[in-house]
Order: C-alpha cells, then structure tokens, then sequence
C-alpha cells in the first residue's frame, strides 16, 4: 500500500520531493518495467484500475489520493500502440481531475515517432498528433527515450527530457568485448549520429551502412562506407522492427571481411515475423532493452537479450522530482 512519500531512497542518497508527493502511475504496456522502476525508487506504485468495459472502452480509477502529488505515469505507446497510447490519455486525464500537482507522462518507448514529418502529398505527421494529445490529456512533462528523432522533442510544447541507452549498452559493451576490435556501424545514413555517439564513448571507429536503390524496381545495394574487414561490428540503432535492416546490414558486413556482427537496439518493436527473422540470421546478438515488454518468444529466443533501463529511468524520475539536473546523467 503507498503512502503519501515527501521523501524516497534513490539508492543510498535520499531525495526530497520538491513538487509534492512522489507518486507513480503504470499503464497495461509494460508492467514488468513500471515495478523494476518502483523497486529502484523503493516507492510501490500507486493503486490504480486500468481495464476494459465490455466494448473495449477503457475505464481507468485511481485508488488513492494524489491531490497535489507529482505523477509519474509509465506507459509505452508499444504494440498495440492505439491502445496504449488512449489507455495514457485517459490515465492522464484522471489524474489532472483528481487535481495532481504536476503530471510527468514516462513513455520509454514512444509510437508514431518514425511519422515525424510529411512523407508525401495529403500524408500526415503522427508523431506531432499524438504529441498535442498528450500535452492537450493534461501532461506537465514528457520524459522518453532514443527518440528516433531528437527534434520531436520540438512537437512538445512542454519540457521533454530524451533520455539516452548509450550508458547501459556502453556498460554491457565494455563488459563483454575487446574494445581494440570492435568497429561500430551505423545501419544507414539516418542513424550516424546516434552511431557516433556511442562509438566516442567506447573510443572504437565507425562505419555505414549507405543503402542506395540505383533504378526503381532494382533491388537495394548496400555499400559499406569504412574498412570492416577483421572487426567485430556492433550495429547501432534505435528501433528493430521488421528486423530487415539489421539482418541484411549484418549479411553485408559479413560479405566485406566482418569477423562476427552483433546489434544494440534500443527499442525492440520486433512486429511480424521478426523475432524468427532475428533467430535465423548471421547476427552472434541482439541486445535489445526493456523499454517494450519483451514477448515470449523474444525471450526464448537463442540471440536476443535485453538489459534493463529500469535504473536509468527510475534514476531520472528521482532526478526530476528534486528538480536535478537530468542532462549530467549522460556527461
Ligand atoms: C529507421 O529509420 C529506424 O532507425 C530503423 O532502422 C528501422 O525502423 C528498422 O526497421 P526494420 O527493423 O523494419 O528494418
């Protein structure tokens, strides 16, 4: 049972709340991180009913008092993304009504965010849609991660914290590899960046993947920009889905001398016939995180692990209740 907290443990150092009680909100996405989360806070989640009339309309009730409490409320907007993202703005909206003092929307995972800008004529931009409907539900914040593009942080008219992985894969990385062989690539162009970043941080080189379709109807090429021969690669990227540009970039950094390929994702979407595709590729690893509830298969499969982000996001929430500096988690 929670009881109203003005202060919480945040491993060994005590943090004080500086916009009322700490209290946190989980949605049906990802129940398994939203209690990693509150273990690493040592604050129970508050009790909460999210559940489904018979017509499927979703009914949330929140059983406690948060008058003038700051509210976490951790939802992906995950597989089935419509749902979980209506279960948000509903959850959202209850808590603006039960009068809490500040509303933190926590969305590990954010949906949509690959529709960010108009892909053709008549097409739309998703990703600033569920933006409004977010802040317009009620939310005084948004906290995420690897956004897929760091400017959707823009679409927000309210502060948005996009919080990084790089630590718990540059952790696990260091861990497990000789550093002095590792080449990190970039499966495409979009992705240099993020690429980049991560191979500064673990002093490795970096390559790409540059994807080229030289005449329409022909298939696609895939040159490899940087000499990979002898290295094991890391591939980088913020989403699998389909798992098609991780298998086919592993295929082509094994055709030009790659010793062995492993990948680190940040957020498993994994749709489709995916997690098969991953299973029967020449990838050694995926490393994927929590941010989406791994599926059973997913977690049977023979390639594919996940680290948790439980830690750095619950590391944050604490941060932002103190009102913290949240941008020196990743100096
Ligand atoms: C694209 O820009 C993203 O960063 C990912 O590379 C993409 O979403 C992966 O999709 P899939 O696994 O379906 O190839």
């Amino acid at each position: 049972m929670l009881t109203s907290v003005s202060t919480m443990s945040r491993g060994k150092v005590p943090v004080s709340a500086k916009n009322g009680a700490i209290k946190l909100v989980a949605g049906n996405s990802n129940p398994a991180l939203a209690e990693a989360i509150s273990s690493c806070l040592s604050l129970p989640l508050t009790k909460a009913i999210v559940r489904r009339f018979a017509d499927m309309e979703i009914f949330v009730e929140i059983q406690e008092n948060v008058r003038g409490s700051d509210v976490f409320v951790i939802q992906s907007t995950s597989y089935p993304a419509n749902d979980h993202l209506m279960e948000l703005l509903i959850i959202i909206d209850a808590l603006r009504r039960a009068s809490a003092r500040r509303i933190t929307a926590v969305i590990p995972y954010f949906g949509y965010a690959r529709q960010d800008r108009k892909a053709g004529p008549r097409t739309p931009i998703s990703a600033k849609l569920v933006a409004n409907l977010i802040t317009h539900a009620g939310a005084d914040r948004v906290m995420t991660l690897d956004l897929h593009a760091g400017q959707i942080q823009g679409f927000f008219d309210i502060p948005t914290d996009n919080l990084y992985a790089s630590p718990v894969m540059v952790r696990d990385i260091k861990d497990k590899f000789d550093l002095s062989k590792v080449m990190v690539v970039s499966p495409d162009v979009g992705g240099v960046v993020r690429a980049r970043g991560l191979a500064k941080r673990i002093n490795a080189p970096l390559a790409i993947i540059d994807k080229r379709r030289e005449r329409a109807g022909e298939s696609e090429v895939m040159n490899v920009i940087g000499d990979v021969d002898g290295y094991t690669c890391i591939l980088v990227d913020d989403i699998v889905d389909s798992g098609g540009t991780l298998v086919n970039a592993a295929d082509a950094l094994l055709a030009n001398g790659a010793k062995d390929v492993y990948a680190y994702i940040t957020h498993g979407v994994l749709s489709g016939g995916a997690v098969a595709r991953v299973t029967s590729s020449k990838l050694k690893e995926l490393v994927i995180t929590d941010s989406i509830q791994p599926t059973e298969a997913i977690r049977k499969a023979a390639n594919i692990r996940h680290l948790s982000i439980a830690p750095l996001i619950g590391e944050a929430i604490g941060r932002t209740a103190s009102e913290e500096s949240v941008s020196s988690l990743f100096d």
